[in-house]
């Protein structure tokens, strides 16, 4: 048997990692994926042990490398991928110091403003294009100084989660600009990290590593753990990417096609739009990142949708399967008959940044039933996303969505979402994730392309389906009343539709 070349891609989720084998092709041809507990020591804090990272990802590695060894496939390179903003704490000898805060702890509310006293807003956006947010890894290290001085007195070097993992796999510290952009001080013109900033802060830019291209080969596998795994002694591990930038990398999502963009009806919603140049939004309701491809991206993250329907089924329907729900949902009338959701079940990220905001159903009657909660619900997170895409519009050359995450198997929600949004949207029939773009980011490295856009041509997914819109507008004009009714004017953020109502 001709041995089959192949590429491994990971991905150090917050529920699990997932490790993938890619051959040339771009065909998965072998798939491990091991879960680990998830920390709430306090209401509003997140953390995991980077320990359980290490062990779960060793433990999949082995597992796929004997799935491998019996496909006759040999894996020529190594990419990670990961949950972004999360902060590893490490001593001189690379010792863990604490559980390592992850990108939805909510504890760093004091140490934001603390940060936009020091740095003006507009002047942070300018430099590393995001206003201070509670879940970025700088706050972390900012509370870290002030909570536990003892802890930070002891830290050498902070890394984000995928970088731990490659510093466990090599025994070398990097980062790579798609991830290094969810920290708060990267220079995104520079893709360094910014002085200025962290010196207004007290803070030395020795504490982070240092940063390299995504695509870059940056250590190989410890002998250790090649024996241990049964992984190829040496394999070229590359840096890859934060995990929005690795799935935009699978989906073909880059600056040469500024006309496609994603959104993901998952957990949360996420609108990915590739850019060239590293235009923010001045208020900073957006996020704009550097994207894995060597060019920039905005990301524009709401923090409920296919996790506000996960959360209506265990509290109000257990029993009740959700393609039931969304059948029901079907029939309810567009306006789900006076009813709307204010999705904000945890605060919203894009465009309010602001935890505090609240979810509501409003316009309750007794003729109402659970259709019509179902039917509110999917047309309030189809118009949070489209709050979010109003911001992005104007920064941006979309003019076409690929649709991926669970909800996107509901015509119904794609439909509300393309109708909300005004834009086409498209679903895949197989949808890469994280991990695969992960195993792409390696492709150059294995020399089975000779570079990482040649990669994406070749492995782009091919064209999904077209799914028809939907109306919105009574929804619409129902969310946009009732934001009005229980938020008035947001101080700090107005309204993005404002300019077109
Ligand atoms: C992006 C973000 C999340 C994490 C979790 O800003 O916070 O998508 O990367 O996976």
């Amino acid at each position: 048997m001709t041995p089959r070349p192949v590429t491994l891609g990971l991905d150090l989720g917050t529920s699990g990692v997932k490790v993938v084998a890619l051959d040339a092709q771009g065909q998965t041809i072998a798939e491990v994926q091991r879960s680990y507990p998830l920390l709430t020591p306090q209401p509003g804090w997140t953390e995991q042990h980077p320990e359980d990272w290490a062990a779960a990802s060793v433990d999949a590695l082995q597992d796929l490398a004997g799935q491998l060894g019996k496909l006759g496939a040999v894996p020529l390179a190594l990419g990670l991928s990961g949950q972004m903003h999360g902060a590893v704490f490490l001593d001189g000898r690379g010792e863990i110091l604490r559980p390592a805060p992850l990108w939805n702890d909510q504890r760093t509310g004091a140490q934001v403003q603390e940060i936009e006293q020091r740095i003006p807003r507009a002047d942070l956006i300018a430099r590393t294009g995001n206003r201070a947010v509670t879940g970025f890894q700088l706050p972390k290290l900012v509370w870290l100084r002030e909570a536990e001085p003892q802890v930070f007195a002891r830290t050498r070097h902070v890394l984000l989660p995928k970088d731990y993992l490659r510093f466990v796999l090599t025994g070398k510290m990097h980062t790579e600009p798609s991830d290094a952009s969810g920290v708060g001080a990267l220079n995104l013109v520079h893709k360094t990290w910014d002085t200025d900033v962290l010196d207004a802060l007290g803070l030395s830019a020795d504490l982070f590593p240092e940063v390299v291209n995504s695509w870059d080969v940056v250590g190989r596998l410890k002998t250790e753990l090649s024996t241990r795994t049964g992984l190829p002694v040496g394999l070229p591990v590359v840096a890859g990417g934060g995990d929005n930038a690795a799935a935009g990398i699978a989906l073909g999502l880059t600056a040469a096609r500024p006309e496609v963009g994603s959104v993901s009806l998952g957990t949360s919603g996420v609108l990915f739009a590739p850019l060239t140049q590293p235009t923010p939004d001045p208020e900073g309701r957006v996020h704009l990142f550097a994207h894995a491809d060597g060019g920039y991206n905005l990301l524009g993250v709401t923090l409920a949708c296919a996790g506000a329907l996960q959360w209506l089924h265990d509290k109000l329907a257990p029993d009740t399967s959700f393609d039931t729900l969304l059948t029901e949902a079907a029939q309810v009338p567009h306006g789900a008959d006076g009813v709307t959701f204010l999705p904000y079940l945890a605060g919203e990220r894009s465009p309010w940044m602001n935890p505090d905001l609240r979810g509501a159903w409003i316009g309750l009657s007794l003729a109402h039933g659970r259709a019509h909660l179902t039917r509110a619900l999917l047309e309030g997170t189809a118009l949070a996303l489209a709050d979010t895409s109003a911001v992005m519009r104007p920064l941006s050359e979309v003019t076409s969505l690929l649709a991926t995450g669970g909800g996107a198997r509901s015509d119904l929600w794609l439909g509300l979402v393309s109708g909300a949004l005004g834009l086409p949207v498209e679903r895949l029939e197989q949808e890469p994730g994280a991990a695969v773009g992960a195993a792409i980011l390696s492709m150059p490295a294995a020399g089975l392309y000779p570079d990482l856009p040649g990669a994406m041509r070749a492995l782009r997914p091919p064209p999904g389906t077209n799914i028809p819109p939907l109306a919105i507008d009574r929804a619409q004009s129902q969310h946009r009343e009732a934001f009005g009714r229980l938020y008035g004017p947001l101080q700090d953020a107005p309204h993005p539709r404002k300019a077109t109502y």
